[in-house]
């Protein structure tokens, strides 16, 4: 599967990578300062904001429901909301694109009000599971109309008389603790949201920025409840966005294993439910210093200095997996230039991203040269010299197009991937900063040319 107008890339061995780059801002976060400002009364103010596919589609929903989101010429985004409550019924369908965080989101924002919404997708997007949002919306009084297993495209009704729920994740999905959250703000009485491990807390964060009252304690046995008390006034913030740390992951493992190489990454989010792999990294022997740190909007933030290091093959525990579970792919282009194995345990959620990651991932590596084995739930690679040469599939998965570029950066032979353009739904500027650094890309042919 790739996208309609698909663009096969090469990526060549390439000299040391040396410079100072930022890049864009973080997609969970932008993500939730459109939809909260959607609810706020009054105007919020957004800079960095990711001007990426997915975001985008966020933006455009948003205005379907009423809000008013205007973009200046300097790249701020000012988002004037409806209100809590406030939100007004679609006459389109909204089309997410390849966006999981955005539509699930959505969902859940929609759900505390009498509204029909349909939504839809890419070819990617309408494959994945919607049944773990919808499941907990519906207990809240959600009506939906969709295919089996909850796929898109789906027509859902909000709620007149939402009832709050306490709800223990059975995933650890951050998409999910948002989906009925975001449901709780609509609904009078506290919603409580049970997470068993720790993910990624930015609406969490952002919600009690905006004025929510939120209480969250730490599980006796681990985890967290988080609980939320319905139909609070949101009030506009000013929010700064810090650089996405899972796109930072490319120019970081790219300077980790290009030898000669000296990048810094400015910027960066450094919350700890995604730093993951900065610490998985660090354990293999990476040269990572983590210099300026500082707060902004109540996330820290640091400049990353990486220079080129050797690499040892790790265990990572499956306790790590939600602090990292994008970086997977990338973390096995790292594995595959380190020597010995690399095993990831407990990665079962990635089967189900933009495109199944662990069979993407077995695919690509094998295509060029680098022996892996993977199970339900596990992936293990054997590092050592990169043969390359391979034709990636990507499956309009923008992280597998990434990961595998930068593996081409490293290997004996050119690597390609069969189609870069889902890159724009997260990392526009990707190749761009990439090269800017001083890897070599270059346009290829389409495979039945
Ligand atoms: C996200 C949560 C994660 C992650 C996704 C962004 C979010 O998904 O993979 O890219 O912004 O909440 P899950 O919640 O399904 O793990």
């Amino acid at each position: 599967m790739a996208s309609p107008a698909a663009r096969p890339l090469t990526a060549l061995k390439s000299g040391p990578l040396r410079g100072r780059v930022r890049v864009p801002g973080d997609k969970s976060i932008s993500h939730r300062a459109l939809m909260l400002g959607a609810l706020a009364v009054g105007e919020t103010v957004v800079t960095g904001l990711l001007e990426a596919e997915d975001v985008m589609n966020t933006a455009a929903a948003m205005r379907a429901f009423g809000a008013t989101v205007i973009r200046d010429d300097d790249g701020t985004f000012r988002v004037r909301g409806l209100g809590v409550g406030g939100l007004m019924e679609p006459t389109g369908i909204i089309d997410f694109g390849n966006a999981g965080t955005g539509v699930r989101l959505t969902m859940g924002l929609a759900a505390a009000q009498p509204i029909a919404v349909t939504f839809t997708g890419d070819a990617s997007l309408v494959k994945r599971p919607m049944g773990r949002v919808l499941e907990p919306l519906s207990e809240m009084g959600v009506e939906v109309i969709a295919r089996s297993g909850g796929r898109l495209p789906l027509t859902m009704r909000g709620s007149r008389l939402p009832l709050p729920i306490t709800y223990r994740l059975p995933v650890p999905s951050a998409q999910v603790k948002s989906a009925v959250l975001l449901a709780g703000l609509g609904t009078p009485g506290v919603t409580t949201v049970i997470e068993p491990v720790f993910t990624r807390d930015h609406t969490e964060r952002m919600l009690r920025g905006f004025g929510a009252d939120i209480e969250i304690v730490d599980e006796p046995g681990g985890g967290r409840r988080i609980a939320l008390a319905g139909r609070p006034e949101l009030k506009p913030q000013a929010i700064d966005v810090p650089a996405d740390p899972s796109s930072a992951a490319f120019p970081i493992v790219a300077a980790t294993l290009v030898p000669g190489s000296d990048v810094t990454v400015e910027g960066v989010l450094m919350n700890p439910a995604r730093i993951g792999l900065i610490d998985t990294l660090l354990d293999m022997g990476a040269d990572i210093e983590v210099t300026a740190e500082r707060e902004t909007g109540g996330e820290r933030l640091a400049d990353l200095r990486v220079r080129h290091a050797e690499l040892a093959g790790v265990t990572v525990p499956a306790e790590r997996a939600p602090s990292m579970i994008d970086e997977y792919p990338i973390l096995a282009v790292a594995a595959a230039a380190a020597s010995g194995e690399t095993r990831m345990l407990g990665i079962g959620e990635m089967r189900v991203k933009e495109s199944d990651r662990i069979a993407a991932v077995v695919a690509g590596l094998r295509a060029n040269g680098v022996a892996c084995a993977d199970g339900p739930d596990w992936l293990s690679v054997r590092g050592g010299r990169i043969a390359g040469g391979g034709r990636v599939t990507t499956h309009l998965d923008h992280r597998i197009a990434m990961s595998f570029l930068v593996l081409g950066l490293v290997s004996g032979n050119p690597v390609t991937v069969d189609d870069a353009a889902p890159i724009a739904t997260s990392f526009p500027t990707f190749e761009a900063l990439m090269a800017g650094l001083g890897a070599s890309f270059e346009a290829a042919e389409a495979a039945d040319a």
